[in-house]
């Protein structure tokens, strides 16, 4: 089960990732998801494709039509795990009870295809009708929950029947076992970084459940099939973004222009970065120096690893990524690629034909520290390094 909010960005390459996303899902056996208001940002038919594609449940009580208060999508689904499939089980199959409810937002209101808006009703009131009609259905009645703490303790207290509410919200995490009366509830966290493994064992008269929670850390290796997935996907998302920056200078330079850096800046006024060649004249030394060094090729590697188009790795890679007149893609603005002096010492425009005004105190280590962290250059230490560098 999975408690919501696994769309990414409305980007294409968000799509990409979300569409895999969900794909791994079905195929690692999820039966269920909830939906959170990320998922429903998107809007119904989006996510219905989606639901498709992954060929398991998404559930939601309080996504409904707001004309006539009904459910949007299945309110809730019966998953029957039977002994054959699951050898743990001894005897009869048992039946899980699972539903799902999203914190009420009373802003939240997005189209149907049917020409009806949907929305979001209150949580704890779909609960009291909705709770009561599952639990004669199942033997153990799952709630996943977007919501904040408060709000599934209320439910958990004020509607009884409830074995387990799985929640995610804000990234929190149950670390202590958390209880309201005989429900137990299990925070979760975000971004896939915690897998929690909840026990159910069928005592006489209720379920005793525990739980672990796994943090997904380097402790766990990583499957060979898995990985081979997910690089597949990067070089989607790599082919995707170069696309569209291939289109982008194709439609530039038809209209005349070129994007390269420092003509484009020129053409728009808005010259900003110059490139290291501009350095090269006055700064020999320095110019020699940074020739010689990695950071005058730190882009090669990005190509290598067919990344050299996914906005999550350029911006080190790069002279000024997201900076006016800065590195846009690897097409538009192939002079800004590797890490240069502007990288370090800011844009140099103004410099050249005023040499002796203030320019370019990069600050020592406060000048590295944007690109060497920790999780991208652990042995990463001032002195060392600048030893390598130093001009
Ligand atoms: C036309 C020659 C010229 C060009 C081109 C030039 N500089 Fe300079 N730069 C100078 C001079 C001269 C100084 C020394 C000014 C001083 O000592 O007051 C200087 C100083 C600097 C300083 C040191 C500032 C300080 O406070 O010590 C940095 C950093 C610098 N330049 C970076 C660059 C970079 C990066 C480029 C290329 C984008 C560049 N310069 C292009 C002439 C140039
Ligand atoms: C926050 C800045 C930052 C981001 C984002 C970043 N890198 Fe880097 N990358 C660095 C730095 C700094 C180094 C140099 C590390 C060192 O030598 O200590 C580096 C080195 C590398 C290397 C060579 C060293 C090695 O580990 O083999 C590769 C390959 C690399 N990065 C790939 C990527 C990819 C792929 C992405 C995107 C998923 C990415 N980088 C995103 C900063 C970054
Ligand atoms: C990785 C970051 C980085 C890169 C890349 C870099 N520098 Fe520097 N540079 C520094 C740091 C740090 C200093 C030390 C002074 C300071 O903190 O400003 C410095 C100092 C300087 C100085 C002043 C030297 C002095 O005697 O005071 C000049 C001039 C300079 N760099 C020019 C360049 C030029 C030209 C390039 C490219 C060819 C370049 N730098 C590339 C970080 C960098
Ligand atoms: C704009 C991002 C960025 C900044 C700022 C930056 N670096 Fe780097 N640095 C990188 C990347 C990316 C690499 C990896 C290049 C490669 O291996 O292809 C790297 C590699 C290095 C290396 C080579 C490591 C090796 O294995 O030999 C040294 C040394 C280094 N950086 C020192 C510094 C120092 C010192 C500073 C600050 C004064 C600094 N860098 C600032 C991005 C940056």
């Amino acid at each position: 089960m999975d408690t919501g909010n696994f769309t990414d960005n409305p980007t294409p390459e968000g799509d990409v990732k979300t569409r895999a996303l969900v794909g791994f899902m079905g195929r690692i056996g999820y039966r269920a998801a909830g939906l959170g208001e990320r998922d429903l940002d998107r809007g119904y038919e989006y996510l219905d494709s989606l639901r498709k594609l992954g060929g398991f449940s998404f559930v939601s009580a309080n996504t409904v039509y707001q004309r006539t208060g009904k459910p949007v999508f299945d309110p809730y689904t019966v998953v029957t795990l039977s002994p054959k499939e699951f050898g743990a089980l001894k005897g009869k199959p048992v039946k899980v009870g699972i539903t799902s409810f999203i914190r009420f937002n009373p802003t939240f209101l997005k189209p149907s295809p049917s020409g009806d808006n949907m929305i979001l009703s209150n949580a704890l009131d779909e609960a009291k009708h909705l709770i009561p009609e599952l639990r004669a259905k199942c033997d153990l009645l799952v709630v996943l929950a977007e919501m904040p703490k408060d709000d599934a303790h209320l439910i958990a207290r004020t509607v009884k029947g409830i074995d387990l509410i799985i929640a995610g919200y804000a990234g929190m995490i149950s670390g202590a076992e958390e209880k309201e009366g005989t429900t137990r509830i299990v925070y979760i966290g975000n971004q896939g970084k915690y897998l929690a493994e909840i026990r159910a064992m069928r005592g006489s008269q209720s379920w005793e459940l525990s739980q672990t929670m796994h943090y997904l850390g380097a402790t766990y290796p990583e499957e060979a099939k898995a990985k081979d997935a997910v690089s597949s996907v990067l070089n989607q998302i790599n082919e995707t973004n170069k696309k569209i920056a291939l289109e982008r200078a194709s439609k530039s330079q038809s209209k005349g222009g070129t994007l390269a850096a420092p003509a484009a800046a020129a053409a728009g006024g808005a010259r900003t970065y110059l490139g290291s060649e501009a350095c090269k004249d006055c700064h020999s030394k320095e110019y020699e120096i940074w020739k010689m060094s990695k950071h005058a090729h730190a882009f090669d590697i990005l190509v290598q690893k067919k990344a050299d188009f996914n906005p999550e790795c350029v911006g080190c890679h790069v002279v000024g990524y997201h900076a006016r007149g800065g590195f846009e893609d690897a097409e538009n603005t192939p002079d800004l690629i590797h890490v240069q002096c502007e990288s370090c010492h800011g844009p140099a425009a103004d410099h050249p034909q005023n040499p002796t005004a203030p320019y370019g105190k990069a600050g020592g280590a406060a000048a590295c520290a944007p690109c060497h962290k920790l999780e991208n250059s652990p042995t990463f230490e001032f002195t060392n390094y600048w030893a390598k560098i130093q001009h």
